[in-house]
């Protein structure tokens, strides 16, 4: 009886941790505990028992029970936890951050901004960066655009009041007026005061005027700024440069034409229009997109180079017109609204 109690045991010990499913765990308990189970038959032989055996036999078919029930009890927790686990799904570290249900794509503009400056930087050309708060010295004097020019019109431009602070930090007691930056061509001249030439930069940042805003003006927009400075610099290598430039951002079929025009800051000066066809939603023939020049001697001599031995050549290009007909987008309003329909198309 003893060694048929053991055996019993020791093939429950071996089934029960290997059942995977209920079905297979109640067949299985009822094999061993149940009514017509192997259990209940052994208890039944006790009867046939002689009566001096009676107590030890009893008292191991209950040890028996005991540990079948222990054995029951293990597999059926078991089950339960890998049935919840199903459920659940694979381990979760809830310890991670959770992942991004909708990553945001890159807005048009930066796509464009950074396209050309992948493209400028194939010439040779490396960023350079300014303040969007800028003091009229940088943004106008240096750049040879005296205090009754136009572009200094307080009608034109946003004027800081004149006790603005910086976060803590007073502004410089020097007298100086700060405005938001009219073009990122004060960063030519951060550049050069910077140290000697030559220089090839790109300054690519946002803009302010006071302009009505409508489908082709806001009042912040972007700019390119690119300067060159260096010995024997022409206007063909200016010309080159822009040809190159635009064919590699909006195709080889793209035509681009100088203007004369006035800048302070260049001489000469030229407005360039591009003529591109070819893009899908394009329908004039010379769209305005940049101003540009050989730089100015008296711009030289102001930030310490000596206008004999150096030239060079500046533009600063507009990148909302850029966009717009690269992506046939009729409205530049539509780059500031932060429409996500607009912006999906560009994912
Ligand atoms: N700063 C001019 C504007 O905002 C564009 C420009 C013209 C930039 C001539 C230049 C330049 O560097 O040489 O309209």
């Amino acid at each position: 009886m003893q060694a048929q109690l053991t055996a019993l045991l020791a093939q429950a010990a071996a089934e029960l941790p290997a059942l995977t499913t209920r079905p297979a765990f109640e067949a299985a308990k009822a094999r061993y505990v149940g009514p017509h189970g192997a259990l209940t038959a052994l208890m039944k032989q006790m009867g046939a028992l002689p009566k001096d055996q009676k107590p030890l036999v009893g008292k191991l078919i209950n040890e028996t029970k005991t540990q079948l029930q222990t054995l029951l009890d293990a597999a059926l927790a078991r089950l339960a936890a890998a049935e919840i686990a199903a459920q659940l799904g694979p381990a979760v570290d809830t310890t991670l951050p959770s992942p991004d249900a909708a990553p945001g794509t890159r807005h048009p503009l930066t796509l464009v901004r950074d396209e050309l400056a992948s493209i400028l930087r194939k010439a040779g050309f490396v960023i350079a960066d300014g303040p969007e708060v800028e003091t009229e010295y940088y943004c106008f004097d240096a750049l040879n655009t005296p205090a009754d020019h136009p572009a200094r019109d307080a009608q034109d431009t946003f004027y800081l009041p004149a006790d603005v602070r910086f976060g803590n930090v007073a502004k410089k007691s020097s007298g100086e007026r700060y405005l938001l930056r009219t073009h990122t061509s004060s960063v030519q001249i951060r550049t050069m005061l910077k140290g000697p030439p030559p220089i090839r930069i790109i300054a690519p940042g946002r803009v302010y005027r006071r302009d009505t805003v409508d489908a082709t003006h806001s009042a912040n927009f972007h700019q390119i700024e690119g300067l060159y400075v260096d010995k024997n610099v022409t206007v063909r290598d200016l010309k080159a440069l822009l040809d190159y430039i635009f064919a590699s951002l909006l195709g080889a079929d793209t035509k681009v034409r100088f203007r004369p025009h006035y800048f302070g800051y260049t001489e000469p000066s030229f407005e360039v229009d591009l003529s591109a066809r070819h893009l899908p939603k394009v329908n004039k023939e010379w769209v305005e997109i940049c101003g540009c020049g050989m730089v100015d001697p008296l711009v030289f001599s102001g930030v310490g180079y000596d206008p004999d031995v150096w030239s060079g050549y500046a533009f600063g290009i507009g990148l909302e017109r850029l966009a717009m007909m690269l992506y046939g987008i009729d409205d530049i309003r539509y780059f500031y609204q932060n429409d996500l329909r607009f912006l999906k198309q560009f994912a």
